[in-house]
C-alpha cells in the first residue's frame, strides 16, 4: 500500500490506454520482430495543461498551498512544456506566476510561450550564459518577491524533485491498472526524458509495486551518465523526504542517449517524418522536442531488434504539443 501526500486533483486522470495496432503491423510487415505496441495517453492529462507535468504538479502545487504560499517561480526553455503548465495552472489557482526561460534567440510568442503570456505570467528571458547561474536567478527573484511581503514555492527544471516524483509514482499505479484491465505484463515501458523526474517516478513507482516492467527512457538531452546521477539524486531525495528506504544501487536506471540528435529542442528531418508517420497512421500527435525523439528512438531499437523477445511493450506520450507549433515550419506543408 503505497501512502501519498496530500495531492490537488488537476490532471485529467486515468488516462487513455490503448493499442497501437496499426503501427505494429507496419513495423511487422517491414520485416521487425515487434511486439504488441500499447500507448498510454498522457497528452491527454488536460488540453491547456496537457502533458506529463501536471501529475507532478498535483504534488508540487499541494505543498506550495500547504507552506501558504503566493508566487511560484520555476524555469525552463522558452517552450518548456512544464513552464506552461505551471502558468496555467498557477492562474487558476490564484498563484501569481513567474517563468525564468532560457531564449537561445529572440523569443517569438508563439507555442507554450504565447500561452504563457496569454495567462500573463511574469517572464524573464535569460541568455543560455546567464542561465548557467539558475541557482542565484532563483534566489535573485526570491529575495525580490520576499521583499514585497509575498512568500515564494521555488519549483525546479521540469518539476524533478523528491515531491514531484510522487506524480509518476502515482502514474505507475495507474498503469499497473491498465495492464490488468488488458490482461497483459509488458516488458517495456518507453518514454522521453528530460529533467528526469518521470524517469525516476516510474522507475521508483514499478519497484514500489513490485512489478519487473522495465523502464526505458530515452534522453533528449544530456547522456546516460547524467541521467544516472540525476534520477539517483530524486529517489534520494524522495526516499529521505518519506523516511523510505531504498536500495538505489538496485534499481534498473535505464537510459539509451542515442537519439538526442543535434541537440536539445533541435530535430532532424526523421523525427518530423516520424511525427507524420504516427499521425497518419494513427491519430496521435507528437512533439519534436521530446515524443519525437523517443518514438523513433524506440522505432529505430524495435527494427534492430532489441525488443525482440517481448510480448507487448508502452509508449508514454508525455505530451507537448504546443512545441510543435513553435516549429511547424519545419514540417513541410
Ligand atoms: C512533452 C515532454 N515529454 C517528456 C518530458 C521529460 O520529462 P522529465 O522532465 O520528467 O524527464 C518533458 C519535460 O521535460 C516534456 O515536456
Amino acid at each position: 500500500m503505497i501512502s501519498y501526500p496530500d495531492r490537488l486533483n488537476l490532471a485529467q486522470i486515468p488516462t487513455p490506454f490503448h493499442r497501437l495496432d496499426r503501427l505494429t503491423e507496419q513495423l511487422r510487415s517491414q520485416g521487425a520482430q515487434c511486439p504488441q505496441l500499447w500507448i498510454k495517453r498522457d497528452d491527454q492529462t488536460g488540453s491547456l495543461t496537457s502533458g506529463n507535468k501536471v501529475r507532478k504538479l498535483e504534488f508540487l502545487l499541494a505543498e506550495a498551498r500547504a507552506q501558504g504560499c503566493d508566487t511560484l517561480i520555476t524555469s525552463g526553455g522558452v517552450q518548456s512544456n512544464h513552464c506552461r503548465a505551471t502558468a496555467v495552472l498557477g492562474t487558476q489557482l490564484g498563484f501569481r506566476v513567474h517563468l525564468l526561460l532560457r531564449s537561445d534567440t529572440e523569443p517569438q510568442p508563439v507555442g507554450n510561450l504565447l500561452i504563457d503570456q496569454l495567462v500573463d505570467a511574469s517572464i524573464s528571458h535569460y541568455s543560455p550564459q546567464e542561465f548557467k547561474k539558475l541557482d542565484s536567478l532563483f534566489a535573485y527573484w526570491q529575495q525580490h518577491y520576499g521583499q514585497q511581503g509575498s512568500k515564494t514555492y521555488s519549483i525546479p527544471t521540469g518539476g524533478s524533485n523528491g515531491t514531484g516524483l510522487w506524480g509518476y509514482i502515482a502514474a505507475a499505479q495507474e498503469l499497473q491498472q491498465d495492464f490488468k484491465r488488458q490482461g497483459i505484463s509488458p516488458s517495456h515501458i518507453i518514454h522521453a526524458t528530460g529533467s528526469g523526474g518521470t524517469q525516476a517516478g516510474l522507475t521508483m513507482g514499478f519497484s514500489l509495486l513490485g512489478m519487473d516492467t522495465q523502464v526505458e527512457a530515452y534522453a533528449v538531452c544530456d547522456n546516460s551518465d547524467y541521467f544516472k546521477r540525476k534520477v539517483t539524486e530524486d529517489i534520494r531525495q524522495w526516499s529521505e523526504q518519506n523516511s523510505v528506504a531504498v536500495e538505489i544501487d538496485e534499481l534498473p536506471i535505464v537510459t539509451l542517449d542515442n537519439y538526442i540528435g543535434p541537440d536539445y529542442g533541435v530535430a532532424g528531418p526523421e523525427i518530423f517524418a516520424a511525427i507524420k508517420q504516427l499521425a497518419s497512421l494513427e491519430g496521435v500527435i507528437l512533439d519534436p522536442v521530446y515524443t519525437g525523439k523517443a518514438f523513433y528512438g524506440m522505432v529505430q531499437e524495435i527494427q534492430k531488434g532489441r525488443y525482440a523477445s517481448a510480448s507487448d511493450m508502452v509508449f508514454v506520450h508525455t505530451g507537448g504539443l504546443f512545441g510543435l507549433f513553435a516549429q511547424q515550419q519545419k514540417l513541410n506543408y
